[in-house]
């Protein structure tokens, strides 16, 4: 039974192949790391009365602890996993077993995950990133036989360039292997590379995306400032340094005309830059369910009201323009005029101001 005010999101294919899923899924890495076990079933709970359908996980989140936390959650849970696509992750497990995506290292990561989810099967299962020293055929024929086995229904990958999925891509088709339904870049207003090589391969393919830091690992709710580092119990008060958000990298003059425009969009729509941000990405090309990421059950509850929010045509055109990353001259201004390419038309021009 859907909690009380809780609009129910609606649900939208993953690529030309994959499972119906929510329009947005839940992000799970922070669980058994800043999330306590507690809030994290909370979360869930929230998630699926709101009418989530789309978990996602890796081995490696918390250690497992993420996994493990699913697990209990759905071991508890009336109908456990049925009305949920349940999606996780290998190829980076620490060592002993540190094997990547070759078979002796997803069958290891396999086992381990479908044991700490208390899971029959994985929905879809992500490569986590390419595996320079592992052949395309030695994973795709695993995770065939994986299928065959019916431990996992679909494959998909995370974290790749252009030329990587096209070529995963086309070894699948051509070998009657499995062919992934979805990849996981990272994507959001303030970093749209994948734009120029990534989504045009996806378009082409039928492959759905399900972003991840869709929010830019907290930068588009607005809540970081040019003039004073952050401190306290976010992501980059505990660690400036992070990740793809780390606070040097992303203070800059391109973040902040982004983010000013965006709040000048969300004060017209009377919404959060949040709320916009996530609907901005929620409906470009491709897009088949950006992953909400949260700390706790506060931000997850207003994260979830973006889940029907639909910007208007008008405000959506502003927001690309304002964060269009500019695309390189050559080849990509010789080969847009040529092809048309319709995504390569919003990424503006190399040099732009
Ligand atoms: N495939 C991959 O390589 C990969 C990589 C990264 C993530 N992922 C997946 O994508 C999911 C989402 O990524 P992400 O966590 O980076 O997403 P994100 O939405 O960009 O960032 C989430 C973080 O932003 C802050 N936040 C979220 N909602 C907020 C709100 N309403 N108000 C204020 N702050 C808010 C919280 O951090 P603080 O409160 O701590 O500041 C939260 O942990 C992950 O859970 C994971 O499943 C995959």
């Amino acid at each position: 039974m859907p909690a009380k005010n809780l609009e129910i999101m609606p649900l939208r294919p993953i690529g030309r192949s994959g499972p119906l899923v929510s329009r947005f899924g839940l992000g799970t890495m922070t669980f058994g790391s800043e999330t306590s076990e507690d809030e994290a079933h909370r979360q869930l709970d929230l998630f699926t009365a709101a009418g989530g359908t789309l978990i996602d996980t890796a081995d490696v989140y918390g250690a497992g602890a993420s996994e493990e936390i699913i697990g209990r959650w759905a071991a508890q849970r009336t109908g456990g996993y049925d009305d949920l696509i349940l999606a996780t992750k290998a190829r980076f497990a620490p060592p002993p077993n540190s094997a990547g995506a070759s078979w002796r290292g997803l069958r290891i990561a396999l086992e381990a995950s479908l044991l700490r989810l208390r899971a029959e099967a994985i929905d879809i299962y992500f490569i986590h990133g390419w595996d320079q020293k592992t052949s395309i055929d030695e994973t795709l024929s695993t995770l065939a036989d994986f299928v065959a086995e019916g431990n996992i229904h679909h494959v998909a990958w995370s974290n790749l360039s252009g030329w990587q999925l096209q070529k995963i891509v086309s070894h699948a088709r051509a070998h009657r292997l499995p062919v992934p339904v979805a990849l996981q870049p990272q994507y959001n207003l303030l970093d749209r590379t994948i734009e120029i090589e990534v989504l045009p391969c996806c378009a082409e393919e039928g492959i759905g995306l399900t972003p991840w830091s869709p929010l830019g690992g907290g930068w588009l709710t607005g809540k970081y400032s040019p003039d004073e580092r952050p401190t306290g119990a976010t992501r980059l008060g505990e660690d400036p340094d992070r990740g793809v958000e780390a606070y040097d990298r992303r203070n800059t003059d391109r973040t902040w005309r982004i983010l000013l425009e965006l709040r000048e969009v969300a004060a017209e729509l009377v919404r959060q830059p949040g709320h916009v941000a996530l609907a901005w990405l929620a409906d470009r090309p491709c897009v088949s369910a950006p992953l909400l990421g949260a700390r706790t059950v506060a931000q997850l509850s207003d994260n979830l009201a973006a889940a029907n929010f639909v910007l208007p045509a008008e405000h959506t055109e502003r927001l690309t323009r304002a964060s269009a990353p500019g695309l390189p001259a050559y080849p990509y201004g010789f080969l847009r005029d040529w092809s048309e390419l319709d995504i390569w038309r919003t990424l503006g021009t190399e040099n732009q101001e």
